[in-house]
C-alpha cells in the first residue's frame, strides 16, 4: 500500500517504534526490503537519493517504486532523499513520490528556511509529505559537506518558520559509516526533541550500533535512515558469489543471494530499532 510519510508515521507508538527508511537503487533492494517489512508487518520507507537518480530517471524509479509499494502488504512510503533543489523535488512529486526531503543543510539558515517553506507550500499542495534538515549530518567518505550539530534554539526557530512533516537533526551520526561506532549525544537529542512538535529524523544510521538504534527510538526518533549497511550487505555477497562462480555470466543467478542478504540486514535493523 502506497502511503505518505505522515500516514506511515502517524500510527507508530511514540518512543517505541520508528519508521525504518532505507536507501534503494533499483528493483532488487526495494523488493528485498519490502520482504523484510512484510515479514515483520511494519511500514517502511524506500528512499531514492541523488546517486539512484543519476542511474535511473526519476520518473522511471518513481513509477517502479510506487507500483511495488501498491503491491506491498504493508504501508510503503516512496521518498526522495536529500534533494537540494526545487526542480528535483517537483520532478519527484510529478513521478508519484509520496514524500520528499529538501536538504538545505548546506545553506545559510535564512536560505534553508526560505527554500524549505517554498518546497512545503508546493509539495503540500500536491498531498506530498516534506522532510527538512536543520543542523547538518556530515559524511565519513569524503563527500564535501559541512557538519554541524543541531541546537534546540535553531531547531525551534526553524520549525516556527517552516512547516515540514518531519525534521532531520544532527546529534552525532555521520553518513556512510561501515561500522556501528557513532557516538550519539543523547543529552543534546533530548533537548532538541523536547523543543520540537515535528517528528525527528535520524540520518546516517548505518553507523549506529543495534543497541543505540533502539535508544534513538526511546529518545524520540520517529524515522531512522539507513543506506550504507544494505549496500555493504548486497555488495559483499555479490563479490563472494562472483568469485565462487567465475564461469557464471547470468546476473539473475547472483541476485537471489544478494537480495536475501539485504532482507536479512533490513530485518536486523528493523528489529533492533523496535526492540523491547
Ligand atoms: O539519507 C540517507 C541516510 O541518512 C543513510 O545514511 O548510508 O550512512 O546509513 P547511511
Ligand atoms: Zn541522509
Amino acid at each position: 500500500m502506497l502511503v505518505t510519510l505522515t500516514e506511515a508515521m502517524a500510527p507508530l507508538p511514540d518512543r517505541r517504534q520508528a519508521l525504518a527508511a532505507f536507501n534503494v537503487f533499483g528493483y532488487e533492494d526495494a523488493a528485498a526490503i519490502i520482504a523484510a517489512a512484510e515479514e515483520l508487518d511494519v511500514p517502511v520507507a524506500l528512499m531514492a537519493n541523488k546517486l539512484a537518480l543519476s542511474h535511473m530517471p526519476v520518473a522511471v524509479i518513481g513509477a517502479l517504486l510506487c507500483e511495488m509499494a501498491r503491491r506491498a502488504r504493508v504501508p510503503v512510503v516512496v521518498h526522495l532523499d536529500h534533494a537540494t533543489d526545487f526542480v528535483t523535488v517537483m520532478q519527484a512529486v510529478t513521478a508519484g513520490f509520496t514524500s520528499v526531503m529538501f536538504d538545505g543543510s548546506q545553506l545559510p539558515l535564512a536560505q534553508n528556511i526560505a527554500q524549505t517553506r517554498e518546497v512545503c507550500r508546493a509539495a503540500h499542495a500536491c498531498g506530498v509529505s516534506v522532510e527538512a534538515e536543520v543542523g547538518s549530518v556530515g559524511y565519513a567518505d569524503g563527500t564535501a559537506a559541512h557538519a554541524e550539530r543541531t541546537t534546540p534554539e535553531i531547531a525551534a526557530a526553524f520549525e516556527a518558520e517552516t512547516a515540514p512533516d518531519a525534521l532531520a537533526i544532527s546529534v552525532g551520526t555521520v553518513h556512510r559509516m561501515t561500522e556501528g561506532v557513532a557516538r550519539i549525544d543523547f543529552a543534546l537529542m533530548d533537548k532538541v526533541v523536547a523543543t520540537l512538535r515535528t517528528p525527528a529524523v535520524i540520518h546516517g544510521a548505518s553507523g549506529v550500533s543495534d543497541e543505540d538504534l533502539h535508544r534513538l527510538v526511546v529518545h524520540g526518533a520517529r524515522k531512522i535512515n539507513i543506506g550504507t549497511a544494505l549496500r555493504v550487505a548486497f555488495g559483499r555477497v555479490l563479490r563472494a558469489e562472483m568469485e565462487a562462480h567465475p564461469g557464471e555470466f547470468d546476473r539473475l543467478k547472483f541476485y537471489g543471494p544478494c537480495m536475501r542478504a539485504v532482507t536479512a540486514m533490513a530485518r536486523e535493523k528493523i528489529l533492533a530499532m523496535n526492540a523491547g
